[in-house]
């Protein structure tokens, strides 16, 4: 299925504001009607045109606030549009990101086909320029994404954005900028298949269907892709991930990706995304409110299969496997029971408490699977509890590891990406809340510090490596009417692997 417009195209360039030929300049204004760098340029050269307007009170600077101008005079650009950034002095990553959406949506609100913005000029403290475009880049992306292919008419945009140029405040920045865009345009790009495939609703995203859009990803890239059914999992007897797919009809999938960018002995960083491609619960069904986010529970899956799009068009070289557990989680007459008790592919038996503690089930026999390529590392991603989402909110992922480098080298990449995470604790003492009477473990740990238990349970089939866990449930999408993938957190396993590469 197709969710393309018309793909837009993103530029750079530095040179003086005034002079750009362009339907639009954007360009910024701090509060207190304090103008931006290349603000004071069409200043000047409108002969304080812009100090008049903003003298009469037509807008001040407040952060979310625009002004669209016509005919400025002596200005080459059709139009100015005057962005609201806040406070100078707290114009930082999130206001700076802000500001790039919110000139962009009003493009597009307002017709201009094409844009040169300022607004990537301006400072933002402890970044360079490289951040700075990058940023912008994904940032428009995202203010523009919108999840189509399942309406029956197509949108009424009147007349579409086509291009827009950053501007980089030197000619010497050029070249940082160039860097910025190329691992934007990349990060984006698998954002955008990320979201699509969380905002697939789960009749049409199936476990078949993830495969299907894996190999295609493998295809455009030249990465290996090998789908393993059912017949298959049980060969490698993963008796917990099979158990939690027995209550659907759907069969599921085991989806292994490999790009070999890196040398033939190097031991690769293996990324495991859970993919429930609905997620009611099972026996212990969910209540019936907003049970219709499950479908956002692949999200884990839908990252790994969006990184490795960026990682195929960036051509990283490194090796990586994606593994991506795919089933669905439904009750019927099949279905695991509370109390049952499966052997995971460890040989550990768990006994089975809650049906809907689903996902660590698909994650454990994962990680054994993982084992095979001797990893270097192994991070999974997944929407894992509901007690993330109450510890945490929807700002930053937490973050869990048996390994303190590993684990800052994620902290790390997660600042660069601006795709935060916050660590959490993963000791000992939790451990004791998984016992179980008659198995090697139980699947759920109680009520309290619900996400860390979750955590301990995967750290016992990831004792031969260094392990990282991201719990997504509160990132990977966002609820309610207006409620969309957000793609979360391509961009932060990106960076991880770029770091990687470079080194
Ligand atoms: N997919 C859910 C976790 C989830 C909940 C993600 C809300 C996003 C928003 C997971 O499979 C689940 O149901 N977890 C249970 C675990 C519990 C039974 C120990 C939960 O969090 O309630
Ligand atoms: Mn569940
Ligand atoms: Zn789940």
């Amino acid at each position: 299925m197709e969710n393309k417009e018309i793909e837009l195209e993103f530029s750079i360039k530095s040179g003086a504001p005034e002079k750009q030929r362009t339907a639009c300049i954007v360009v910024g204004v701090f509060e207190n009607r304090k103008l931006s760098g290349p603000a004071i340029d069409i200043d000047h050269a409108s002969d304080g045109y812009l100090s008049d307007i903003l003298r009469g009170g037509d807008m001040d600077g407040k952060a979310g606030s625009t002004l669209l101008l016509h005919r400025v005079p002596n200005i080459l650009a059709d139009r100015v549009l005057l962005v609201g950034l806040g406070k100078e002095r707290d114009f930082h990553e999130k206001a700076y990101r802000d500001a790039i959406s919110r000139a962009v949506k009003t493009l597009r609100d307002t017709g201009s086909m094409d844009a040169v913005i300022t607004l990537s000029e301006i400072p933002v403290r402890k970044r360079d320029a490289t951040w700075n475009i990058e940023q912008a880049v994904i940032s428009a992306h995202e203010a523009l994404y919108r999840f189509l292919t399942m309406k029956s008419k197509p949108d009424e945009t009147r007349r579409p954005l086509k291009r827009l140029t950053f501007a980089v405040s030197r000619r010497g920045e050029l070249k940082f900028g160039e860097a910025g865009l190329a691992r934007g345009l990349a990060i984006a790009h698998g954002i955008d298949l990320a979201k699509d495939l969380g905002n697939t609703p789960s009749n049409i995203c199936t476990p078949e269907y993830l495969a299907a859009e894996a190999q295609k990803v493998a295809k455009a890239h030249g990465f290996g892709c090998e789908v393993l059914d059912q017949a298959a999992c049980e060969k490698l007897a993963m008796g917990a991930f099979l158990s939690v797919g027995k209550g659907s009809d759907k069969p599921p999938r085991f989806i292994v990706l490999k790009h070999e960018g890196g040398a033939k002995n190097e031991k690769p960083v293996v990324l495991i995304g859970k993919a429930v491609t609905f997620d009611a619960g099972g026996i212990s069904l969910k209540p019936a409110p907003d049970m219709d986010e499950m479908t956002y529970d692949m999200s884990g899956g839908g990252a790994v299969i969006g990184a490795f799009r960026a990682i195929g068009e960036l051509g990283l070289p490194l090796n990586v496997i994606g593994l991506v557990p795919a089933c669905e989680n439904l009750p019927d007459a099949e279905a695991n029971k509370p109390g049952d008790i499966i052997t995971s592919m460890s040989g550990q038996t768990i006994e089975i408490l809650n049906t809907d503690a689903e996902g660590r089930l698909l994650l454990c026999d994962s990680l054994t699977y993982a084992e095979r390529f001797e990893p270097d590392a192994v991070v999974d991603l997944a929407t894992l509890t509901g007690a993330c989402v109450i510890a945490l909110g929807a700002h930053p992922s937490a973050l869990f590891s048996n390994h303190d480098p590993l684990a800052r080298e994620i902290e790390h990449a997660a600042d660069q990406a601006w795709d935060r995470v916050w660590r959490m604790p993963l000791w000992e003492d939790y451990q004791e809340q998984l016992k179980s009477s008659h198995a090697d473990m139980a699947n759920i740990g109680g009520r309290p510090a619900g996400s860390v238990t979750a955590a301990c349970f995967l750290s016992r089939f990831a004792k031969k490596y260094h392990w990282a866990h991201l719990d997504i449930a509160g990132t990977a999408y966002k609820g309610g009417r207006d409620k969309t993938s957000t793609g979360r957190p391509v961009s932060l396993l990106v960076h991880f692997l770029l770091n990687r590469a470079e080194k």
